[in-house]
């Protein structure tokens, strides 16, 4: 039977539940499947907040990754990947701060954009970045829109559950976008941590660490991430929690796993935390291949034959023999 939205209530859906909502076309008209493109997961439903609630209902692990730019969030989204984060971790990432403290929130909206363009399945989702939301309720939710309006984002992240956040939570829940909360590790907050380390190992800060996020849940976010905190300490907050946890660092009983997708790539430049996996070499395959076409170049094995455009023959003989009278 169609739906409203004209999908197909018979389609598989994401979570096996909900999440009908039928996907655009791509900008040369084609839908996926039809010529040039092989049928892809982004044949799938777009992945919604109710999609992910009903993922963790039925026991279905949720996948994310970071993305900032086009290629890569297409990459990701043709693959499968439930959720794109526009993570501020851009700053350390791709544009080579030491930390995530200077970017800004127009960065953020530039590397946004290319990401929500490129993704037809996954759930967009835009961080906020370190003072796009200290200095008033007002000021934050207009950052945060911009994330909707400019960036084409469904929702936003932001750090921290202390009292005034989860005002903000509330706030930015009222005015219609959807909060993903972030607890754990928070690497906006640095200067007051003094080194990225695991949070939430003491009894104390592990209880702590379940109140937050119960509290995020009761403010109104869609879903929890947990960042470096012992597994044991995930899983109870995973137990408690109704909306998805979704873990990096923090063990396999998280309803999802999200990581930095230039960690899992080998991208990282000689540093990979412990929760990390690579599943590829990035750099030495870049490496390889640069190293490679610098040799062609200077040997003249490139551009060949195969790589040049041709004349055809009788233009080239008219051409030569012009020449040759000068
Ligand atoms: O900025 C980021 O990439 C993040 C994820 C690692 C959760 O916050």
């Amino acid at each position: 039977m169609p739906t409203r939205t004209g999908g197909d209530a018979d389609a598989p859906v994401v979570g096996g539940v909900i999440g009908t909502e039928t996907l655009p076309q791509s900008r040369d008209g084609r839908r996926d499947g039809e010529k040039g493109r092989a049928m892809t997961k982004t044949n799938l439903p777009r992945v919604t907040i109710p999609s992910l609630q009903a993922m963790k209902a039925a026991g279905e692990r949720i996948t994310a990754l970071t993305a900032y730019d086009y290629p890569t969030a297409r990459i990701l989204d043709e693959a499968g990947i439930d959720i794109l984060l526009v993570g501020d971790s851009l700053g350390m990432v791709v544009l080579g701060y030491e930390n995530t403290i200077p970017v800004t929130m127009d960065d953020m909206i530039h590397h946004t954009k290319p990401v929500a363009r490129a993704a037809r399945r996954a759930l967009v989702i835009g961080d906020m970045p370190y003072f796009s939301f200290h200095l008033s309720e007002d000021e934050t939710i207009r950052n945060a829109s911009r994330f909707l309006k400019e960036g084409g984002a469904r929702g936003v992240k932001i750090e921290g559950a202390s009292k005034k956040r989860l005002k903000l939570v509330e706030r930015l829940v009222e005015a219609e976008i959807p909060v993903m909360g972030h607890i754990g590790l928070t690497p906006q907050s640095i200067h007051h941590l003094g080194q990225f380390k695991v949070r939430g190992s003491a009894e104390r800060d592990a209880r702590k660490l379940v109140q937050d996020g119960l509290a995020l849940e009761h403010a109104g976010a869609f879903a929890v991430v947990l960042e470096c905190i012992p597994m044991e300490v995930a899983r109870l907050i995973t137990r408690r929690l109704s909306v998805p946890s979704i873990g990096i660092g923090a063990g396999p009983w998280c309803d999802g796993q999200i990581l930095v997708f230039h960690d899992l790539v080998g991208c990282e430049g000689g540093y990979l935390p412990k929760f990390v996996k690579k599943y590829a070499d990035f750099e030495k395959t870049i490496g390889d291949a640069v190293a490679n076409y610098r040799e062609d170049v200077r040997t003249g094995v490139f551009p060949d034959d195969d790589h040049s455009y041709h004349l055809k023959p009788d233009v080239a003989r008219a051409l030569l023999k012009k020449n040759a009278r000068g």
